[in-house]
C-alpha cells in the first residue's frame, strides 16, 4: 500500500453549498491523524494545468463548514485535455494535460481528490487511466449525477426555490397572476420537481416530461373557472416542448458544457399570456440557487463524502467516486459513474405524489 503524504484537493464546475464542508472533512484529519500535507489547487483543473497550488493551513479550513462556495475557487473552463487558450486567431483548444501531470508529480500529490459534477469526473476517469492516483467526491445542484441517490448541494438549491416559490404566491394570488420561475437543473428536472413539489407549484415543467402548451393554458383557466385566480408554473431551465428544443441562452466554446441553458421561462410566460390573456410575471432564480450557506443535511453529507473519500485514499482505492446508496455512504469505480446522467424517471414517487394532488406536467 501506497502511504498516502501528500493530499490534493481541487474543486471543478460549478459552485455549490457544501464544497467547503467536504474540503474540510478531508484535510482536517488528514492533517491532525495522518500528518499529511493538504495542497489546495485554485479554480479547479484550470489551476492544475497553470500550476496555481498551495500548502492549506489548519487555519484554512477553520470555520469553513458553513460558508458557501469554495475557498478554493472553482472554473468550468479549465478541462486539460480540452484546454481553450486565447490566440490572435480567436479560441483554440489544446490539449495540456502533460502540464496538468507534471503538476501532480512536481508536487508530490500521492493523491488527487477531486470534487466536482459529471465534467470533473470524466476527466478524473481519464487521469486514472493515465496512471494518477485520483478519486472523486460527486457535487452539483442539479443532482443528476447517476452513481450517487443524491449530491449534496441539492437540497440547499432545492430550499432556496421553495423560499421563492412560497413568496411568489402571495402576489400570485394578490394581483390574480400567473407567476411562473424559472429554476437552474440543467438537462434533470430534479430541482424543478424538488421545489414544486415542496412549494406547491400548480404546474412543474421538467425537461424529462415534454409539454404540450394547450395543456399549460387548459389548466391555468380550470383553475381560473374553479376560483383559483393564480398560477404558480415553476419550470426547469431545461424543459421544452414536445413540439420544440431547449431555450439556449447563449454557447460557450470555453466551458466543459458549451452550452449555458436559459430563457425558457420567458418564452412560458409570453405564451401563457397571450394565449389565455391571463396577467403574467416571470422569475428567473439563476445563482441564487447555488449560494448562500448549505442546509444542515447538505453540510452532513458533504462531511461524510468528504470523510469517505480520505478513507479511500488511505486505502489506497483510486479511480473511485464517493457516493450515497440509501442511507450508506459508499464507493463506486468512476468508470461506472459516468456511465448516463441522473435524470427524473417518468414513474418518480415524487412525480405521482405531484400529480395525485392536482399538479399538471404540461402533458
Ligand atoms: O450545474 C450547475 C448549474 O448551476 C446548472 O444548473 C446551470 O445550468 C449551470 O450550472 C449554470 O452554469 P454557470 O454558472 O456557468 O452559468
Amino acid at each position: 500500500m501506497k502511504s498516502i503524504k501528500r493530499v490534493g484537493i481541487l474543486t471543478g464546475g460549478g459552485d455549490c453549498p457544501g464544497l467547503n464542508a467536504v474540503i474540510r472533512s478531508i484535510a482536517k484529519p488528514a492533517m491532525t491523524y495522518f500528518g499529511a500535507t493538504v495542497v489546495g489547487i485554485e479554480d479547479g483543473f484550470e489551476g492544475l494545468v497553470e500550476g496555481r497550488m498551495r500548502e492549506l493551513t489548519p487555519k484554512d479550513i477553520g470555520g469553513i463548514i458553513g460558508v458557501g462556495g469554495t475557498i478554493l475557487g472553482t472554473s468550468t473552463k479549465g478541462n486539460p485535455f480540452q484546454f481553450p487558450v486565447d490566440t490572435p486567431k480567436g479560441i483554440e483548444i489544446f490539449d495540456y494535460s502533460e502540464n496538468a501531470i507534471r503538476n501532480y508529480k512536481d508536487w508530490g500529490l500521492d493523491v488527487l481528490i477531486a470534487i466536482g459534477g459529471d465534467g470533473t469526473m470524466h476527466i478524473v476517469d481519464r487521469f486514472t487511466n493515465m496512471g494518477l492516483n485520483f478519486i472523486g467526491v460527486p457535487k452539483t445542484i442539479d443532482n443528476d449525477l447517476a452513481a450517487t441517490d443524491v449530491t449534496f448541494g441539492y437540497y440547499s438549491a432545492v430550499g432556496v426555490a421553495t423560499d421563492a416559490i412560497d413568496r411568489l404566491h402571495s402576489t400570485a394570488s394578490a394581483h390574480h397572476r400567473v407567476m411562473v420561475v424559472e429554476v437552474m437543473g440543467r438537462y434533470a428536472g430534479w430541482i424543478a420537481l424538488g421545489a414544486g413539489l415542496a412549494g406547491g407549484a400548480d404546474s412543474i415543467l421538467i425537461p424529462e416530461i415534454p409539454f404540450k402548451w394547450e395543456k399549460i393554458y387548459e389548466h391555468v383557466l380550470r383553475r381560473g373557472k374553479q376560483g383559483d385566480r393564480f398560477s404558480i408554473v415553476c419550470v426547469a431551465e431545461g424543459a421544452k416542448p414536445a413540439e420544440g428544443g431547449l431555450v439556449v441562452k447563449e454557447t460557450d466554446k470555453k466551458r466543459t458544457d458549451p452550452i449555458r441553458l436559459g430563457g425558457i421561462g420567458d418564452l412560458v410566460a409570453r405564451n401563457v399570456s397571450d394565449a389565455t390573456g391571463l396577467e403574467t410575471r416571470v422569475t428567473v432564480l439563476g445563482h441564487l440557487q447555488r449560494g448562500g450557506s448549505p442546509t444542515a443535511y447538505d453540510r452532513i453529507l458533504a462531511t461524510k463524502f468528504g470523510a469517505k473519500a480520505l478513507e479511500l485514499a488511505w486505502e489506497n482505492k483510486f479511480g473511485y467516486m464517493v457516493s450515497l446508496r440509501g442511507t450508506e455512504v459508499t464507493a463506486v469505480a468512476v468508470k461506472e459513474a459516468i456511465l448516463t446522467l441522473r435524470t427524473v424517471p417518468l414513474n418518480a414517487q415524487e412525480i405521482i405524489a405531484a400529480r395525485a394532488v392536482g399538479t399538471c406536467f404540461g402533458d
